[in-house]
């Protein structure tokens, strides 16, 4: 068998380990031939792809980003400066001029909802879940989530020691457009005294009670975390428009930390290299056996398989009854309702 694989959307830690666990499945399990696309959906276009030997798969475990590269190609969304007349039809020529038995598609929701529209224009197609924000629909955990959240952990660890010093009211801003995944996480993890999530309302006047609260209580700081993708006015970053209300409202001294891309930098943890190497070597098994048209995912603590059917177009939110936001609740963290 003949297999492409391609990365595409926002990078993370763990896809390069997936590569590997793919590859290296698919030539030392399988001895099928492999290929790799550049620069996500922009690759299996323009026929922009490289072979994948063994050798070329070696030393990927613990390299961070993607050596494929990665775009944010929409096969099925026409621009005007595409080349293309229709680009699903291209996509489905180089397919079958490379002589490709199948393609595995690693990326978040959008790169899902692509592979499954790729599945229904009849490719051989297999999903591999990946994204720091933890909001992929059918699994319950994405790979690039538990590096994203030791990195987002450690930030808001060393704001506790400045916070401290300065007697000051610290705002980080964890990504997460539309998922609190990783601000929730992060911020129980760091030990966050309010947490703010897009998935819940906050008052503001009720952050602002709480953290007047804890300075009446001699408690000389406080740690903010705010998700990216929180309700807001304007066009500022979440912890900025926080921090000024803030200090607005109570006069307390503030000062915002926007983490950004280092959340997606560099190596993954042991957890992801794992996980990664996990759920590569089980989409290349579903491959072999001729099962497609799946996403790859973590149900129930078991590496499975989801219909993309299911998949596409779906989100993956926090509920505001879950586990760990009532836990907080329970240990008096404000979640600003
Ligand atoms: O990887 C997911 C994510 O980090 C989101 O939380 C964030 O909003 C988005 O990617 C930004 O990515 P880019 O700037 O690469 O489009």
């Amino acid at each position: 068998m003949k297999i492409g694989i391609l990365s595409a959307g926002g990078d993370c830690p763990g896809i390069n380990a997936t590569i590997r666990g793919v590859g290296k499945t698919a030539i030392v399990k399988y001895g099928m031939e492999v290929i790799g696309f550049t620069e996500g959906f922009r690759g299996l276009l323009y026929k922009d792809y490289i072979p994948m030997d063994e050798k070329l798969l070696s030393g990927l475990l613990t390299k961070g980003g993607t050596v494929l590269g990665t775009s944010r190609e929409k096969p099925f969304k026409k621009k005007d400066s595409d080349p293309f007349e229709d680009k699903p039809e291209e996509i489905k020529k180089n397919y079958k001029d490379l002589g490709l038995d199948a393609l595995v598609c690693i990326g978040g929701n959008g790169t899902q909802r692509t592979a499954n529209l790729l599945a229904k224009e009849g490719l051989n197609v297999i999903g591999i879940p990946k994204t720091i924000d933890n909001d992929v629909y059918g699994t319950d955990l994405t790979f690039g989530f538990d590096s994203a959240l030791s990195i987002a952990t450690d930030a808001i660890d060393r704001l506790h020691t400045t916070a401290n010093s300065h007697r000051r009211v610290m705002v980080i801003e964890i990504m997460g457009h539309h998922a609190g995944w990783l601000a929730l996480y992060a911020g129980m993890a760091g030990g966050g005294d309010v947490i703010l999530v897009p998935e819940i309302e906050y008052d503001i006047n009720k952050v602002t009670d709480y953290l007047q609260e804890r300075s009446m209580q001699e408690k000389s700081f406080s740690i903010v975390v705010v998700a990216e993708g929180i309700k807001k006015e304007g066009n500022k970053p979440a912890a900025r428009y926080i921090a000024k209300q803030i200090q607005e409202i109570t006069g307390m001294e503030t000062r915002e930390t926007i983490l950004g891309y280092i959340q997606r930098g560099g190596s993954p943890t042991a957890t992801d290299r794992i996980f990664s190497t996990q759920l590569g070597g089980y989409a290349t098994d579903l491959i072999h056996q001729g099962i497609f048209g799946q996403m790859v995912a973590k149900r129930d603590g078991q590496i499975t398989h989801v219909p993309l059917e299911e998949v596409g177009g779906k989100l993956r939110l926090l509920t505001p009854d879950d586990p760990l936001i009532e836990r907080g609740r329970s240990l008096g963290v404000c979640f600003g309702n």
